[in-house]
């Protein structure tokens, strides 16, 4: 008897966990390249229990986390083709798609703090930039934050001098590159995936991360020098197929939208805590020593990267350049 019970129960609870009859459970593959303890990790661990839980089971999303799928260079085409339904590139990954407007996020020190990355993010700005993937068969969700890079290597970067002849990895961004050739570097564009390997093996010497990425992938290990400049931004577009997200039902798709909402929520309030906190355990690794720069030498990178602006303006249009700096509240540059 007891064991009828037992089948009778399970059968009962499988039921209730199956989506309700007659409609087939949605399965959304969300892909991305950082580890799961990071802003971005959590964000789609975050919406993969909202999305479930909004959805009773009708949808089930499958998180794969560290370029486990598809890595850089691939998961964009993955997007198109429908073999995923949603990714959360960085902003400096979408020119090789023809979209070469994100790299406005790219140009260095063109975002003073937090506070003015939201009044873009979230303003006209913001949602202008996303409209733009439509053309590309992507839908634009959200902006979910990482934090500011710092520069890193196995040399002290003091100086832009210091800089000259080093290989430095970078996203595939042209505004990176001229970054990167104004310091007197070379650039090298580079999946996130290889990063690490790329510095152990020295391919190239340094590269620019965010302390979270930095921590997680064990670049401090291998990078002597982690200088603590602040100079760019890395944040995310959350994105999805657009054939697959229109042909969701209505009831489903604003489940979906909620359990983005608050996951979006959830992920930019982890984002600043999330670096300290690798901050903090990099410091205690002693692996990699903090190099904090002197107003004198923040001034000389400054001086050094301010020609990136003119060079990059056609690249990411000037009327976008000159409302991003509006919105930021008034010209970093
Ligand atoms: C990088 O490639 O450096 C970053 O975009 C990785 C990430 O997605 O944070």
């Amino acid at each position: 008897m007891k064991k009828l019970t037992a089948i009778f129960s399970a059968a009962v609870a499988l039921a209730l966990a199956a989506p309700s009859l007659g409609q087939a459970q949605t399965v959304i593959k969300f892909s991305h390249v950082v580890a799961p303890d990071t802003p971005k990790g959590k964000g789609s661990l975050k919406f993969k229990e909202l999305a479930e839980k909004y959805t009773d089971g009708k949808v089930k999303v499958e998180v794969y986390p560290n370029s486990q799928l598809y890595k850089d260079n691939e998961e964009l085409q993955a997007l198109q083709l429908g073999a995923v339904q949603m990714l959360a590139p960085s902003l400096a990954k979408f020119g090789p798609l023809g979209v070469k407007e994100f790299e406005v996020f790219d140009l260095p020190y063109i975002l003073p703090d937090k506070a003015a990355l939201k009044k873009v993010t979230e303003g006209p700005l913001g949602k202008k930039l996303l409209g733009l993937l439509g053309a590309k068969g992507i839908t634009g969700l959200a902006y979910w934050d990482n934090g500011f890079k710092d520069m890193s290597a196995n040399k002290k970067l003091l100086m832009p001098a210091d800089f000259r002849g080093l290989k430095m990895r970078i996203q595939s961004s042209k505004v990176l590159e001229a970054q990167m050739r104004a310091l007197g570097a070379i650039p090298q564009v580079m999946a996130f995936s290889e990063v690490y390997q790329a510095l152990s093996t020295g391919v190239v010497d340094g590269t620019e991360n965010p302390p979270s990425n930095e921590y997680t992938q064990k670049m401090h290990e291998v990078q002597k020098y982690t200088m603590r400049s602040g100079h760019g931004y890395v944040g995310y577009a959350v994105i999805t197929n657009k054939k697959f997200w229109d042909g969701l039902p209505a009831d489903i798709r604003a489940s979906l939208e909620k359990a983005m909402k608050e996951a979006t929520d959830f992920a930019n309030g982890a984002a600043q805590k999330d670096n300290d906190d690798a901050l903090a355990e990099m410091k205690k690794s002693g692996k990699t020593e903090m190099v904090e720069l002197t107003a004198e030498q923040k001034a000389a990178w400054r001086k050094a990267l301010e020609p990136v602006y003119a060079e990059m303006e056609g690249r990411v249009g000037k009327e976008i350049l000159v409302e991003f700096q509006k919105e930021v509240g008034g010209a970093t540059h």
